[in-house]
């Protein structure tokens, strides 16, 4: 019996140009290269130019994915922005997407669920093609953190980075065995008792300000394993599919020791691992959908390959998603 799956047309991404390494860090704050290197596995970030918005690295990741998918913006009727960073309270930044493909159809919204986004966006989007109500969609993580670091701060203000990636999603019927392609089960969590332990300072109804980051790491980091290896386990229990079925592991790119720690914890071989982190930072809901683009454009993942996904973050959340590009 068929069933519909969410398949993958294409996926694209963006990085601002301006690089910012770890040495060009150490001369305004208290930090070394060697340090972050050791305890993140970061290398270098890139930051939005002045003037330059999370709309606008999401509108070149979204035209980056249209093209991948040899799609023109008229066959997309559902747009889904997850970021923390957007361009203003509201409208969302998603509509200003929208309106710079020169779409006037669909449907178009922000999701925010901090380094989670994306995966939280995809079970949404998922949920919204398979149940008929729309054909193709584009899910978009972007994210300007840049703006809302404390560059006082050295317990934070090394670990972030600007970006933008997206997938262009496509509803198709598939044969409903062990060939089909698209997202095959997603798995979202959160647990609001920790929201103090990864936050922003300010908000709308509590301060009228925007805020800073503010995040107690190692709390953090104690946690991210055990719940990244739980979510994964669950995605394993609901298709079937083990650790040595997997072709690609694209992990949220936080720490590459978190990373490393999962990926030992599940067995998964670290060849299998896409790492963008030494690179990027860790660029909140952007991080999947760029290194994504990165194992795609470098053609490691290929048609048929099995791919799974992570992410854990603020509030906290966190997630997995498994699917067959
Ligand atoms: O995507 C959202 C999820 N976020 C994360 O996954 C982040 C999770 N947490 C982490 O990745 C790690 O906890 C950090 C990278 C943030 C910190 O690494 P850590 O090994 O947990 O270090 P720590 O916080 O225990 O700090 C160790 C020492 C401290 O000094 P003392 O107290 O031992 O004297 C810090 O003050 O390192 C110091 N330190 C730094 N030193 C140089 C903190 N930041 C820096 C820095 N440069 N940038």
């Amino acid at each position: 019996m068929t069933v519909t799956r969410s398949v993958v047309l294409g996926c694209g991404s963006y990085l601002p140009s301006r690089i910012l390494s770890n040495d060009d860090l150490a001369r305004s704050v208290e930090t070394t290269d060697e340090w972050i290197v050791q305890r993140t596995g970061i290398r270098e970030r890139h930051i939005a130019a002045p003037g330059e918005l999370t709309s606008d690295l999401a509108l070149q990741a979204a035209r980056a994915a249209l093209a991948n998918a040899r799609l023109d913006p008229s066959a997309i009727d559902l747009i889904v922005l997850a970021t923390s960073t957007p361009d203003q309270t509201f409208p969302a930044t998603a509509v200003a997407v929208q309106a710079g493909l020169g779409m006037t159809h669909g449907a178009a919204f922000d999701l925010q669920a901090v380094c989670s986004g994306f995966i939280y966006a995809l079970q949404v989007v998922d949920g919204l093609l398979r149940s008929g109500a729309y054909k193709r969609a584009l899910v978009i993580g972007a994210e300007t953190f840049s703006r809302i670091l404390d560059w006082t701060d050295r317990t934070t203000c090394v670990l972030f980075g600007d970006g933008a990636g997206a997938l262009v999603l496509e509803a198709q019927q598939q044969p409903g065995d062990r060939s089909d392609r698209g997202i095959l089960t997603t798995h979202l969590r959160s647990d609001g008792r920790h929201r103090g332990k990864l936050y922003v300072d300010g908000g709308v109804s509590s301060t009228q300000t925007v805020g800073h980051l503010r995040m107690e790491g190692r709390e953090v980091f104690k946690h991210a394993v055990a719940m990244i290896t739980d979510v994964i386990d669950a995605a394993f229990k609901a298709t079937g599919y083990t650790a040595a079925d997997i072709d690609w592991f694209v992990p949220h790119q936080a720490n590459k020791r978190i990373i490393d720690g999962s990926a030992h914890k599940l067995g998964i071989a670290p060849e299998k691992v896409v790492i963008t982190v030494d690179r990027h930072g860790n660029t909140s809901a952007a991080s999947i959908p760029l290194a994504l683009f990165d194992a795609v454009a470098d053609r490691r993942i290929k048609r048929g390959h099995l791919v799974l996904l992570e992410a854990m973050g603020g509030g906290f959340t966190w997630g997995s998603a498994l699917l067959r590009w």
